[in-house]
């Protein structure tokens, strides 16, 4: 009661004051001071708003209710309708479609690998064939030298059939012998001498070019690639044993034109006998070696007289 007595007196003493106030200086005309005592501070006006806001809170909550309403009957329409049925059943067969396709890779990745390792096995087989084929290529050439050397030796050893006992050959003009087979084994120099020496002839005497070349030509044929180089010499007849480094036939002539291998004669274990080796270059054939030492051998003896 108080308070609303206060505030009229106020209000009362707020018109005095405007209205003296305009008296003094009249800077608002009387229409505009109307404004502002309906708008700005009459009770009456408040109450309008409010009214205004109540109505308007209260057509925005209908209009809420009715939007929820419908979105609830929409809702229920969907969860409970063919629409959702139609499309879990498309989700389900996507996924099934989704699975069978990811299987269907799986097994053709499995099935990739398997041919890709049935590729690699066959690429080896190929390699493997190819090198075969090159093997046997070698083997051919191989075969087809050896056919060739052979049959050069086919007038030799005819004759040889004519000059020459059994199993020796015929070239330069005498007899050889050359103990190629296994059934031979290797022995030391003098066991070779005295073997050439029981079958009528001696260690052979390579005096001269020719008889060197038609030896190493010969010896080269039968070379075996898997015995050491060492071991497969032959002996001849020629030694050092008098005098180191003065090198004599059996027949006691010097040796005039040696055909050593580069660093050959070497003495390197009291070498005193020589021997031909079956090398590529037949300049290059010959080595001092230990007279104890095993190899093979050449023996040589005149042939039967030509009649
Ligand atoms: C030596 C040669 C020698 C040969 C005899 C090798 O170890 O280096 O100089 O002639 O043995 O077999
Ligand atoms: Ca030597």
């Amino acid at each position: 009661m108080e308070d609303r007595e206060n505030s009229g007196r106020s209000y009362n003493k707020l018109i005095y004051q405007e209205e003296s106030a305009a008296d003094e200086q009249p800077i608002y005309s009387n229409q505009e001071k109307q404004q502002v005592s309906l708008t700005a501070v009459g009770p009456a006006s408040s109450f309008n708003h409010y009214k205004l806001l109540t109505l308007s809170l209260a057509v925005l909550a209908a209009f809420l209710l009715a939007v929820d309403i419908g979105l609830g009957v929409y809702y229920y329409h969907l969860t409970d309708g063919s629409l959702v049925r139609d499309l879990a059943g498309e989700v389900a067969k996507l996924q099934a479609s989704y699975n069978a396709a990811i299987h269907r890779r799986e097994d053709a990745k499995e099935q990739l690998a398997r041919e890709i390792g049935k590729q690699a096995v066959t690429r080896w087989e190929l390699e493997h064939q190819t090198r075969r084929k090159e093997d046997y290529e070698r083997v051919i050439e191989k075969t087809q030298i050896e056919i060739a050397t052979l049959k050069s030796h086919i007038p030799m050893i005819k004759e040889g059939c004519r000059h020459c006992s059994p199993g020796w050959t015929f070239m330069n003009s005498l007899c050889y012998f050359f103990p190629f087979a296994d059934t031979y084994s290797s022995v030391n120099w003098q066991q070779a001498r005295d073997h050439c020496k029981r079958q009528g002839g001696d260690l052979a005497i390579v005096d001269s070019r020719e008889k060197h070349l038609a030896i190493t030509n010969l010896i080269h044929n039968y070379k075996d690639p898997k015995t050491w180089m060492y071991q497969s010499g032959f002996w001849i007849g020629l030694r050092d044993v008098e005098e180191e480094g003065r090198w004599k036939w059996l027949d006691g002539t010097r040796l005039n034109e040696g055909y050593w291998n580069d660093g050959e004669p070497n003495n390197e274990d009291n070498e005193d006998c020589a021997a031909v080796y079956p090398r590529s270059n037949p300049f290059k054939a010959w080595n001092d070696a230990p007279c104890n030492f095993n190899l093979k051998w050449i023996c040589e003896k005149q042939p039967w007289a030509i009649g």
